[in-house]
């Protein structure tokens, strides 16, 4: 669109500048060991004590951070709510900035995480992401891809996870722990004692259990790629080493680097996307963790060769990633299984499991309103089954096309002893918040009436659907799988 005018507003000093980190080896930015001989790295690594006025120059201070923050809170409170996860070892507090248009409120929605400045020296991702939220506020009304955010999804910007680093203009925190190696792992015991983590990792990890993210990003530099897991290998070796879904992670992966600039037409990378154990093994990172424990379909993505660059290359770089932001988080409403899981007997909503057959990984539904959000290939026939103990498992069948597809499932009781599928049913008990959502829609004000009417309306649907798909199959051949099925 307007790629020619970004490019003429890079000075010739910027040039130079990129020219220079694009001959050094991408291979840093997640963590390879950090090596001396290295020019260009010397001023932002080795000489945290001798900090270039010039390199900070235009970029926010943790301060100013955090002033942007709350000054995004109070112009667009409308969408948006701006909490904290914790505090760095330095007592700095790491800021979020949710955007939706119900902040603060669970919704059957899913929610879509961004990290910015996991290593202190890269500081790109805080100021993009303080562009994207002010850029959401700014758009939302208009724009019909920003109004599809606010209004479908959770979005959760935290601008520095490493604030203590990036006033050191260092990689690791303020104990010098590299955070993207601090996380407990699946092929090694490392990380494992709890009160020797970091507290900005803890704070990710308790943020990641009480929030039941889809999908997220965390943003580094030092290179322009996609990475996606598993970024470490069970040998050791530097080799593709592909998780359950790594269909479905070269996907999304791959959203981000054709929406960006130039991102797929890097010459180290084909298509600007790669599997992290591929490109080198790291062990202990945030991204293989969030799949595995959190069931989050995270990326690590590196958004520009040089680190630390000049500050006013930063609205250009914030040009060429907007649109693969955008579309990352857009893509977990867009594409996929979505529905929500109902027990049968009281018509609640029941937080069961969903598995895909050959996909050996579990996606669990909210527990409050046993929304589930499963990211899958459009093109393709899947089988999901939603199970949870006491009830009888269901499987259907869908073809995913172009768009997301809904399947809603109710599942029976396994036995008939009432009382105790009622204790299961229930994690709400003194919180009627999904029964008044589902009161919302049928603008009926009783609602245990309400809720015996959604089941029957879904009975009734379903019925419905079978007659048409009997009598019409043309129809059904062209609307298929964007119809909701309920099972
Ligand atoms: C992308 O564009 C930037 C700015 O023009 C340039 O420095 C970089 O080398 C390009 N990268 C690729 C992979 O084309
Ligand atoms: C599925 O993954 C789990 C770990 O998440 C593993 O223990 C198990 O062996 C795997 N099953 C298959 C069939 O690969
Ligand atoms: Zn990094």
């Amino acid at each position: 669109m307007n790629k020619k005018m970004n490019l003429l507003s890079f000075c010739p000093l910027s040039l130079i500048l990129i020219t220079i980190f694009c001959l050094i080896n991408p291979a840093f930015s997640r963590g390879g060991e950090y090596t001396f001989d290295i020019p260009g790295r010397r001023l932002l690594d080795d000489y945290p004590d001798k900090p270039s006025i010039d390199l900070t120059r235009g970029y926010m201070s943790n301060a100013d951070l955090e002033n942007a923050i709350m000054a995004f809170g109070e112009r667009c409170s409308n969408i948006s709510r701006v909490y904290s996860i914790g505090r760095s070892v330095n007592g700095f507090p790491l800021w979020v900035i949710e955007i939706s248009d119900n902040p603060g409120r669970e919704e059957p929605e899913p929610a879509f995480k961004f990290i910015g400045n996991v290593h202190g020296d890269e500081p790109v991702g805080r100021e993009l992401l303080i562009r994207l939220a002010n850029w959401l506020c700014d758009n939302h009304v208009t724009d019909p891809l920003a109004k599809l955010i606010v209004k479908n999804v959770h979005l959760h910007l935290l601008p520095s996870m490493n604030p203590d680093g990036y006033a050191l203009r260092k990689r690791g925190n303020a104990k010098n722990v590299d955070l993207n190696r601090d996380f407990p792992d699946q092929f090694f015991a490392m990380n494992d004692l709890e009160d020797i983590r970091q507290p900005e990792t803890k704070a990710i990890m308790r943020w990641s259990q009480r929030i039941q993210f889809t999908a997220s990003a965390s943003l580094h530099g030092g290179a322009l790629v996609a990475n996606y897991p598993w970024d470490g290998t069970q040998n050791k070796k530097r080799e593709y080493y592909a998780s359950p879904d790594d269909e479905a992670f070269r996907l999304l992966a791959s959203v981000y680097s054709h929406s960006h600039y130039n991102m797929s037409m890097s010459k180290d990378f084909p298509g600007g996307i790669t599997n992290g154990a591929a490109w080198y093994p790291i062990y202990g990172g945030m991204q293989d963790w969030n799949y595995i424990h959190a069931g989050c379909f995270e990326l690590t993505l590196e958004i520009s060769d040089n680190k630390w660059p000049n500050a006013t290359e930063l609205s250009t770089i914030w040009e060429y990633n907007r649109m693969s932001m955008l579309n990352v988080v857009a893509t977990t409403v867009k594409t996929g299984v979505h529905g929500r899981i109902f027990s049968s007997d009281t018509g609640r909503p029941l937080p069961a499991s969903i598995k895909i057959k050959g996909i050996n990984q579990t996606v669990n539904a909210g527990r409050l309103f046993a929304d589930y959000h499963r990211l899958l290939l459009p093109g393709v026939k899947y089988q999901v089954t939603a199970s949870t103990p006491g009830y009888k498992s269901k499987t259907t069948t869908i073809f995913l096309e172009e768009e997301a597809t809904t399947a809603d499932f109710i599942l029976e009781p396994e036995t008939t002893n009432v009382g105790q599928i009622l204790d299961t049913g229930c994690h709400c008990s003194g919180n009627n918040r999904n029964r008044l959502e589902v009161g919302d829609i049928l603008a009926h004000p009783q609602m245990e009436v309400s809720l015996v009417v959604v089941v029957a309306l879904a009975f009734i649907l379903l019925l419905y659907r079978r007659k048409l798909c009997f009598s019409l199959p043309k129809h059904r051949q062209i609307a298929g799988s964007k119809r909701p099925t309920v099972v």
